[in-house]
């Protein structure tokens, strides 16, 4: 079957097609607007998903060589996301599947990230554990199969990529900052500074305590020096990146021996940054798992993972109806 899939959750506009389980095109459009706000702008997110939606859509059915004659479901993302933002993707989706009577399957952004392990070879046996993180969520995430997951801890404050992007704020980097961190800690000392690691039960996570220490660092230092942070930018990056990531890797180490789960890999946004993938791949090492990442373009926003949920959903007969609304619930279903 071939899907049309779009994906319209946050700041990014994303369309893609798969063909029996095989992707044949990913387009993405990013929005640069936000940038001069540091940060997402929900109103401008949507009129700019509206103007962009189109020509998206249209390169995606270009780039796979098909008319959209051929197309036979329609996918979206339906939850959680910005509410705006959603709309105009669910509002797209369902008005093609109207005027060509075709199926509509709603995809759980949460979900689809995780799912983005299943677009290329090599892909995860079961059960697999999935640490996501992004711009809004760090969750780890039990799959028994491909649309069988279990959310069995998040965090209850930031999420990893905030954590990255809030320092990059207070550090005077330009939104998103997290890429940044990652390029500037790349040539920094992880060890020069230590900011406390999060010691919650379970498979909790929390990073407002790490923004909190960082501001008041950051304080201390400039008052000092003026010059402390455009002195020290690399290696304070590399600390605080360090911090992160360890926060991260030992809940995933923990959940991984505790379940005794032996293919685990990381998803979302955060899983672009360099540190993070050396980490993970280091802890596989060390224990003998099996470790999974997504190419790059599938790890942050896209709709090529909306595409390869749907391609399941639709396998186990799970449509949605045309009333289907999209929710910015951030609680976990994928229903
Ligand atoms: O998954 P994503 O594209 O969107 C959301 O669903 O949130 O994730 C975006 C997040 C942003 O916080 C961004 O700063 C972060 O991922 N990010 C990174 C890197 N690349 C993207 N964080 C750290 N290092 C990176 N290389
Ligand atoms: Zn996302």
């Amino acid at each position: 079957m071939k899907i049309l899939a779009i994906e319209s959750s946050c700041d990014d506009t994303g369309a893609a097609i798969i063909d029996d389980g095989h992707i044949k095109s990913n387009v993405i459009a990013s929005q640069s607007v936000h940038e001069q706000y540091g940060g997402v702008v929900p109103e401008m997110a949507s009129r700019a998903h509206m103007q962009n939606i189109v020509p998206v859509v249209a390169v995606a059915l270009n780039q796979a060589q098909m008319a959209i004659e051929e197309i036979e479901a329609i996918a979206f993302t339906q939850a959680p996301g910005l509410i705006g933002s959603l709309l105009v993707g669910a509002g797209f989706a369902k008005a093609i599947a109207q005027a060509r009577n075709l199926p509509l399957i709603a995809v759980h952004h949460m979900q689809a990230h995780v799912m983005a392990h299943f677009i290329d070879e090599p892909k995860p046996n079961f059960p697999f554990l999935c640490l996501t993180v992004s711009g809004g969520h760090t969750q780890l995430v039990l799959c028994k199969s491909h649309l069988d997951m279990t959310l069995i801890g998040e965090t209850i404050d930031d999420a990893a990529g905030e954590a990255f992007d809030k320092t990059a704020k207070m550090l005077g980097l330009p939104y998103p900052g997290g890429p940044l961190v990652d390029k500037l800690a790349a040539e920094g000392n992880p060890l020069q500074y230590s900011f406390p690691i999060s010691s919650l039960p379970d498979y909790q996570f929390t990073f407002s305590g790490l923004k909190t220490s960082v501001l008041y660092f950051l304080q201390k230092g400039k008052k000092e020096n003026p010059n402390f942070i455009a002195e020290n930018l690399k290696d304070i990056c590399a600390s605080v990146q360090y911090t992160i990531i360890e926060s991260l890797i030992r809940k995933l180490k923990k959940a991984a021996k505790e379940l005794g789960v032996q293919h685990i890999g990381i998803a979302g946004g955060v899983s672009a940054n360099s540190g993070l993938r050396q980490a993970v791949k280091n802890l596989g090492e060390q224990n003998g798992w099996q470790v999974f990442i997504p190419d790059f373009q599938y790890c942050t926003d896209n709709a090529a993972m909306i595409a390869i949920t749907a391609h399941y959903k639709q396998l186990a007969g799970e449509y949605a109806e045309l009333g289907t609304i999209p929710t910015a619930r951030a609680t976990w279903s994928h229903e």
